[in-house]
């Protein structure tokens, strides 16, 4: 059964398009099958990527298909070893229920307190239909320096969430790159794919060490009985 990893926030604009891409691209180059599912029929950014990266013959490591419902996609993704969800930019209850059958749901945040405030409300949120919150990370997006990435990080540890390792800085290089149809990861400074791995890598440990913890507690144990001697 697939990992599945869904990108969602209230706001819009804060990354998780540009996450979820750069993810798919991150799990691909280590060997894995991704199905890349742009959920998002207002804009579409993953389909147009796509087709960007055609038009300059990039190469895609991975399947990225539209989808209109979640489900569509997860059923689309079963022979796959990751699914990536791409959410619109609102919490709807469509969202909720399918980050509560995700393995990791990861909310981008820019540092702004007036972004900060909401996204603690939507993990509230999910925490009241009773999703744990080691399944919920925040990934620092749009930083502009390490002492707002530490105030921020702050911020969202002191209410009580897990925030990955790293963070995305803003920057020119990363805009540039995405203009033309490239990831986190594929700039052309390696100052700057280096710094976009380490937040990535980190979505990619906890979405799998949950599914292994998951698999084991779910195993049950053979009743003594039923061991033939
Ligand atoms: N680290 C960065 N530095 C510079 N620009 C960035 C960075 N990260 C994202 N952007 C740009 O910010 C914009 C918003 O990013 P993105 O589309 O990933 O957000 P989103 O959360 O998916 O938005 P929406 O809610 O509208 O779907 C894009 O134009 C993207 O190219
Ligand atoms: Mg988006």
């Amino acid at each position: 059964m697939a990992v599945v990893v869904a990108f969602l926030s209230q706001k819009g604009g804060v990354g998780k398009s540009t996450l979820a891409r750069s993810l798919g691209v991150v799990a691909a180059r280590l060997g894995l099958k991704v199905l890349l599912a742009d959920l998002d029929p207002q804009q579409r950014t993953l389909m147009r990527w796509l087709k960007t990266r055609a038009d300059l013959k990039l190469e895609t490591p991975l399947k990225v298909q539209a989808f209109d419902t979640p489900a569509a996609a997860l059923d689309e993704g079963e022979g796959a070893d990751l699914i990536i969800l791409d959410l619109p930019g609102q919490i709807s209850n469509v969202a909720t229920s399918v980050a509560r059958n995700a393995d990791l749901v990861v909310q981008p945040t820019s540092p702004s307190v007036d972004d900060l405030h909401p996204a603690v409300l939507v993990f509230q949120a999910l925490e009241r239909v009773g999703m744990g919150r080691d399944k919920l990370a925040f990934a620092l997006c749009r930083v502009l320096g390490e002492k707002e990435a530490d105030a921020t990080r702050d911020y969202l540890t002191r209410h009580g969430y897990g925030v990955l390792r790293g963070g995305i800085n803003e920057r020119l290089g990363y805009r540039d790159a995405l203009n033309l149809g490239r990831t986190l990861v594929e700039c052309k400074q390696a100052n700057l794919n280096n710094a976009a791995q380490v937040p990535l890598l980190d979505i990619l440990e906890r979405a799998l060490s949950r599914r292994l913890s998951d698999s084991k507690s779910e195993a049950k144990p053979q009743p003594a009985a039923a061991v033939k001697t």
